[in-house]
């Protein structure tokens, strides 16, 4: 690695600030608020979210997934089961989302475990996409080496071949997960490195959400 010197890299942060009093009771609801702000923002790929996921011998690894959808259970992406992640995700099913919004000078950590949506949540998912991207996930063994950009390119273009009029079939192994989260933190920056910062974790019968400052 060649030295560099990242150490003038800084900038303050001057968001107005956040308080236990403006926070949600619930986490799910104060995660949609500020999901909807960074929405109705001019942040690209909002929605695109750090998914950390650990395998058999205790390595971490991260990749970007986009977040497709909120339900009372969780938050939905969509993947191909036969990749690293489905693979690490068959070991250990505890894994951590992370998005950060430069712009407004946000963050949101959440933990949680991840099971598979069901065969007809990812079928529905899957019929809804432009139909070059199903043509993609048919045609994509994520994660696996590929001998050249041109033989992925030629399966792409066989598949649309072979079904030219027809619907494209949903592969079984492509489908969503479902992290459900038993811990958030919202992280709002602030001038003097003085971050706001709340953690959720919820009461015995989860019924309920604590919330926490922690310090900076
Ligand atoms: C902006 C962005 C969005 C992405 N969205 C997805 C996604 O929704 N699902 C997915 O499987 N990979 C997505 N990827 C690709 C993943 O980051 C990753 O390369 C891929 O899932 C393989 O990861 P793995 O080998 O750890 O399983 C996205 C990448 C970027 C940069």
């Amino acid at each position: 690695m060649p030295n560099r010197d990242y150490q003038n890299q800084r900038r303050d942060y001057s968001a107005p600030g956040l308080s236990k009093t403006q926070l949600n009771p619930s986490p799910f609801v104060q995660f949609t608020q500020w999901m909807e702000e960074a929405i109705a923002s001019p942040i690209q790929d909002a929605t695109a979210m750090s998914l950390a996921t650990v395998d058999a011998s205790g390595q971490p690894h991260n990749r970007i997934v986009l977040l497709k959808e909120t339900t009372p259970n969780g938050f939905v992406f969509y993947t191909h089961y036969d990749s690293a992640k489905g693979h690490e995700v068959d070991q250990n099913q505890k894994a951590a989302l992370l998005f950060f919004w430069p712009e407004l000078e946000r963050q949101i950590r959440i933990e949680g475990t991840l099971t598979k949506v069901s065969q007809e949540t990812s079928k529905a998912y899957f019929e809804s996409r432009p139909r070059d991207s199903q043509l993609a996930a048919l045609s994509s063994n994520q994660s696996h080496e590929v001998a050249s950009r041109a033989a992925l390119e030629n399966t792409f273009e066989h598949n649309a071949q072979k079904y030219t009029g027809q619907a494209i079939p949903h592969p079984k192994h492509w489908g969503g997960y479902c992290l459900q989260p038993n811990k958030f933190e919202f992280w709002q920056g602030r001038p003097n490195r003085l971050h706001d910062r709340f953690i959720y974790t919820p009461n015995e019968n989860a019924t309920l959400w604590a919330i926490q400052r922690l310090s900076p």
